[in-house]
């Protein structure tokens, strides 16, 4: 039996038997004006952080959401979507889809904007999405990509190794994303490689404790599907496996993370990562252009790429000062 068999057997338990405990971390209830979360459906909250953001909302564009849950994000993207079939939502548990209708349901009973039919639910699986290439301009996932098996670290892509089901999940996403679009997602990342006995346990990949990967590890993973620019938006603390409980030899911090994964082709000197870093000039004069495609206003911060980072810390001036990832990005940078 695959551990995917073992994943929806959870989630299956998941959509009848609401578990409070199940992925989430405490979060700041829902505020948007005019938006009213069903309570049934907030406490099928299982995602680990948020992948509905502003600034990712553009007028009638296309949004795909994989891994419906309870359909708590979901709505939140028909709220800006507002239209029939605006989000197609797709996940292969039956009783996740039932559940995430009903819930739905009771979200048209209590905001007046909102129809079922604004979000399409569709039996379909990650790792075969039922949609054509090139079809949606956003694309989002929660707390959903980690359960799946990654490659080992720095061998994603490599046409000589098979993908592993995280590779066909992410090679899934940027097929039918369209050129440019943007896929959003939230998933737990470990400070180390996870313990072979914790990978290798099935209920706890499946309840998003045991499969995440390291950030590095992550990001490599995206870019190696094709996308060129990754932002990471949010990193803050998930979960604490205890040493004594998890047979570890110390205690192992998990962290979520927010990121968005724009598909655009891979600069030849390589993708550009955001973490938060700032570069800021703050010479003689009123403007420092780097050559290459970046002019920094003096004293001002201006957001860049960690590959753009290095190279002006290479440069070695004193009137350049770069800082370090602050893991909060959301906009505004150098590519
Ligand atoms: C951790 S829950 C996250 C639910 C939702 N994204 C949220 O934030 O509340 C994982 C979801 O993915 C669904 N799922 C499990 N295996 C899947 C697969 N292979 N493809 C797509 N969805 C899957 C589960 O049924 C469940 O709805």
């Amino acid at each position: 039996m695959s551990y995917l068999t073992t994943v929806k057997q959870v989630y299956r338990k998941a959509a009848t038997e609401p578990d409070k405990t199940l992925c989430c971390v405490p979060q700041a209830p829902v505020y948007l004006p005019g938006l009213v979360i069903p309570p049934a459906m907030a406490e099928m909250n299982y995602g680990c952080g948020s992948t509905v953001h502003l600034a990712d909302m553009r007028a009638g564009q296309r949004i795909l959401y994989v891994g419906v849950g309870g359909g708590l994000e979901a709505l939140k993207l028909a709220y800006f979507a507002q239209r029939p079939g605006g989000v197609i939502a797709v996940d292969p548990v039956p009783e996740m889809r039932t559940a995430a209708r009903k819930n739905l349901q009771e979200a048209a009973r209590l905001n007046d904007w909102f129809d079922p039919s604004f979000v399409d639910i569709r039996a379909g699986d990650a790792l075969k999405l039922p949609l054509d290439d090139e079809s949606v301009d956003l694309a989002a996932q929660n707390c959903l990509f980690n359960i799946f098996m990654a490659t080992a670290p720095g061998k994603s892509g490599d046409g000589a190794i098979q993908a592993s089901d995280l590779d066909r999940a992410l090679q899934e996403m940027h097929r039918v994303l369209a050129d440019g679009g943007r896929l959003s997602m939230s998933d737990p990342i470990t400070p180390r490689p996870m313990p072979g006995h914790l990978k290798d346990d099935e209920i706890l990949r499946a309840k998003c404790i045991s499969g995440c990967v390291t950030l590095d590890h992550y990001l490599q993973t995206i870019v190696s599907a094709g996308f060129g620019t990754v932002e990471v938006r949010t990193r803050k603390p998930y979960r604490m496996l205890q040493r004594t409980r998890y047979g570890l030899d110390e205690d192992l911090l998990l962290e979520s993370i927010e990121v968005c994964a724009v598909k655009v082709p891979v600069p030849d000197d390589g993708p550009c990562i955001f973490t938060g870093r700032t570069a800021i000039y703050s010479g003689p004069d009123e403007t420092f252009d780097d050559g290459r495609g970046h002019i920094l206003v003096r004293d001002l911060p201006a957001s860049v790429c960690d590959k753009t980072a290095a190279a002006l810390a290479d440069l070695g001036r004193p009137d350049l000062t770069v800082t370090g990832p602050t893991w909060h990005y959301s906009g505004g940078g150098c590519c």
